[in-house]
Parts: structure tokens; sequence; C-alpha cells
């Protein structure tokens, strides 16, 4: 497998697991070039993943929904494969604002979907979600279960894997990774890179992070009387390194195998809300007050992966446990209490 003269397009690189796969990409010898419009990250994300990776990356900023600009980045960069991190994600703002939603969501993979069928770039990752099985009516989920969706956001995410499936049953020759993540948490083990949400963050992890470091006084748990051990939702977090680390191997089995895939990223093991505090708690030596009230509405009870899939189709399996997730995050909360800082 030769990776060092291939080109990666990574929209969305200054996200969250953009940044993180970035860095990944180029430790292995990949060259990245990055598109982010910044609508939900800031450019020092971009700064230091090259600073951790001791490379460079081309960096455009612009939006993946524009045909324009994205012709623009495929004429500067031979690009081989593109990972679609772009999107807008958060569950509760796209009830409110569905055409947004759908516009950006939407609009920015068929542009890149576009793009490529126009210069001959045939090999694709997109990211899906485990949002994507709605009210899994078991658990651990496989890939064969049923899908729908509750809100705008997992709506778009479901349009967008029947948009991947009909490309490739008309046109054989691309090759598509579908990968359903189930909770990415943690952060790069530097600390220089990780989860900045912006305002008041709406998951889990960044919101307990937030409380240990004095931003916030204290949790919500949302809801103690659900059917699991403790009574609060179970998730699958998974570490964010070991994420990017599944796109790796996404697109080495898209190189070398002859055909696509749709595979959960998760780790296969259910944890708690109460789990996650504690855990949080060991790795800061920080108390994470909280007091347990009403259900958040959408939420479900419990939403773990069958990871197997991932093993037999990429050779790929999360390596880290949740101990490993809260320090991390930990590290990248507490040297970056505010997040990255704003430009200058
Ligand atoms: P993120 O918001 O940190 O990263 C997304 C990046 O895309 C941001 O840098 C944002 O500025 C950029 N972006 C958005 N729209 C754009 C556009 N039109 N043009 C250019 N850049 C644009 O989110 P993340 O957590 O890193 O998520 C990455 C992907 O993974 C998303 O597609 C998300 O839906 C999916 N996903 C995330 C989670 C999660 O819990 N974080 C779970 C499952 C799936
Ligand atoms: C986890 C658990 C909450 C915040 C969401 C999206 C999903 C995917 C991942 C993109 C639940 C509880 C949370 C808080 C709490 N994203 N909680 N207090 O809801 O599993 O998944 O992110 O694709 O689509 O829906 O993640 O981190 O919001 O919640 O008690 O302040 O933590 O009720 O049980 P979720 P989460």
């Amino acid at each position: 497998m030769t990776r060092t003269n291939k080109t990666i397009l990574v929209t969305g690189g200054a996200g969250f697991i953009g940044s993180h796969t970035s860095v990944e990409l180029l430790g292995a010898g990949y060259d990245v070039v990055i598109v982010d419009n910044f609508v939900n990250s800031k450019p020092e994300a971009v700064r230091r993943i090259e600073r951790i990776a001791g490379r460079t990356v081309a960096l455009h900023a612009v939006d993946a929904c524009d045909p324009v600009a994205m012709g623009r980045v495929f004429d500067a960069h031979p690009i081989d494969a593109a990972i679609h991190f772009a999107a807008l994600k958060a569950v509760g703002e796209s009830v409110q604002k569905p055409l947004e939603y759908y516009r950006n969501n939407l609009d920015s993979l068929l542009v890149v979907l576009d793009t490529m069928r126009a210069r001959g770039a045939r090999h694709f990752v997109f990211s899906s979600s485990a949002t994507v099985y709605g009210n899994p009516h078991a658990v651990p989920i496989d890939e064969t279960f049923p899908l729908s969706a509750t809100n705008p956001y997992g709506q778009s995410k479901l349009i967008a894997e029947q948009i991947l499936r009909d490309l490739v049953r008309a046109s054989p020759d691309w090759r598509v990774a579908t990968l359903r993540y189930f909770n990415p948490v943690g952060a790069h083990e530097s600390g220089l890179i990780g989860e900045d949400p912006n305002g008041i963050p709406n998951n889990l992890m960044p919101y307990v992070a937030q409380v240990a470091v004095g931003k916030l006084p204290k949790l919500r748990v949302f809801g103690g009387d659900y059917d699991t051990p403790d009574g609060t939702g179970v998730r699958d977090f998974i570490h964010v390194v070991d994420l990017a680390r599944g796109h790796l191997a996404a697109l080495d089995a898209l190189f070398e195998q002859d055909r696509s895939v749709t595979v959960n990223l998760g780790t296969g093991n259910g944890y708690s809300v109460l789990d996650a505090i504690r855990a949080f708690e060991a790795a800061s030596g920080r108390p994470i007050p909280y007091e347990i009230v009403d259900r958040r509405p959408g939420d479900i009870a419990s939403c773990y992966a069958n990871p197997d899939a991932a093993e037999r189709e990429l050779g790929w399996r999360a390596a880290f446990g949740l101990e490993r997730m809260c320090v991390d995050q930990w590290r990248w909360q507490s040297t970056n209490p505010d997040g990255y800082p704003a430009e200058a």
C-alpha cells in the first residue's frame, strides 16, 4: 500500500473528528487538503494539526456547497479520495432549522461527489452516524438493523446514505465507505486538538469536561428511569483517535479491495451516563456535581454497536477504553479551558 503519493481531500477537516483524522492521515504519509468554512471550528485547529504531524496541510477556507470553489480546490491538487466530514450536527438545532440542515448537509455531499465525478476521483468516505438506527429494537446494533430518523439531522444522514447507495449501484467504479459513528469523545494525547463546541455543549462529555474545569456549575443527567442497569442512558463512547484510525482502515480497504462498505465504528461497550461521570472524576481528580432531571425528548435508553463488521471488512477495532478517553479529554480541556483561541 503506497500512501506517500496519495492526496486526500478532508472536508470539515478543522472540526473535531476531521482534525484528528487529518493528523492520522499525515502520520501515515498521505498528503492532506482541508476544506472548511469554519462554521463550527477555527483555523487554529489546522495550525495545530500541522504542529502535531510536523507536516503542512493545504487549507482552503471555502464552503463545500460552492461548486466553483470546490472546482478550484480540485484544480489545485491531484485529489485521489475524499473524506467528507463537513456537516451541521446539532440534533436540537436541526429541528428548529431544517432547511439549513438539509441544504448544508446534502448540498455539500452532492457538490463534492459531482466535482469528484468530473475529475475522475472515485474513492469516498462518508461520516454517517448511529442516529440512522433511530430507536433500535435491540442492542448491540448491527448494520442489518432497520434504518429510521427522528429529526432532520438524522434524516439528512439517511438521505445521504441513500444517495451513496444509488451512486454505487449506478456507477460500480465508485468505492464508498459509509461509516456509522457511535459517540466520539476524548482528544489527541498531545492535548493540542480536541472538541471545541460553540456555547453550552449539547453532548455529554464536553459538558462534563466543562463542569470539571469549573466553567459550568453542574451536569443535568437527562433521565434516571431508563430500562438500563443504573437507570441512566447507555452509550458506546469511542475515542476520537480510534475513530480517526477507522478512516485510515476504510481508505486502505477502498484502495485495496474492489468494493464499497457500510460499517459501524464503535467499541461494542455500553457505558451509562453515571459510569462516564465516575470515569471523568477519576481522570480529572475533580468532582462532577450532577442532578437527575427529566428525560431529554428524543433520547433513547441504550445504544451500542456490534463492531464485528468493521473488524471483518476493514481489519479495524477500537483500542482505547473509557478511562483513556477521559484522561485525554481532560488534558485537552484543562490546558485549553476556552477551546482554541479566536483569530487575532
Ligand atoms: P464538527 O462540527 O466539529 O466538524 C464539522 C466541520 O465541518 C466543522 O469544522 C465545520 O466548520 C465544517 N463545515 C460544516 N459545513 C461546512 C461546509 N458547508 N463547508 C465547509 N465546511 C463545513 O463536527 P464533528 O463532530 O467533527 O463531525 C464530523 C462529521 O461526523 C459530521 O458529518 C457529523 O455529522 C458526523 N458525526 C459526528 C458525531 C459526533 O458525535 N461528533 C457522531 C456521528 C456522526
Ligand atoms: C449521551 C447521553 C443523554 C447531555 C448525539 C446525537 C447522535 C450523534 C452523537 C451525531 C444521553 C445524556 C447528555 C447532558 C445528559 N451525533 N446527557 N446530560 O444523544 O447519544 O448522541 O451525539 O451524529 O446523533 O444524537 O449523545 O452526548 O448528547 O448524550 O444526561 O447534558 O448523555 O441523555 O443519555 P447522544 P449525547
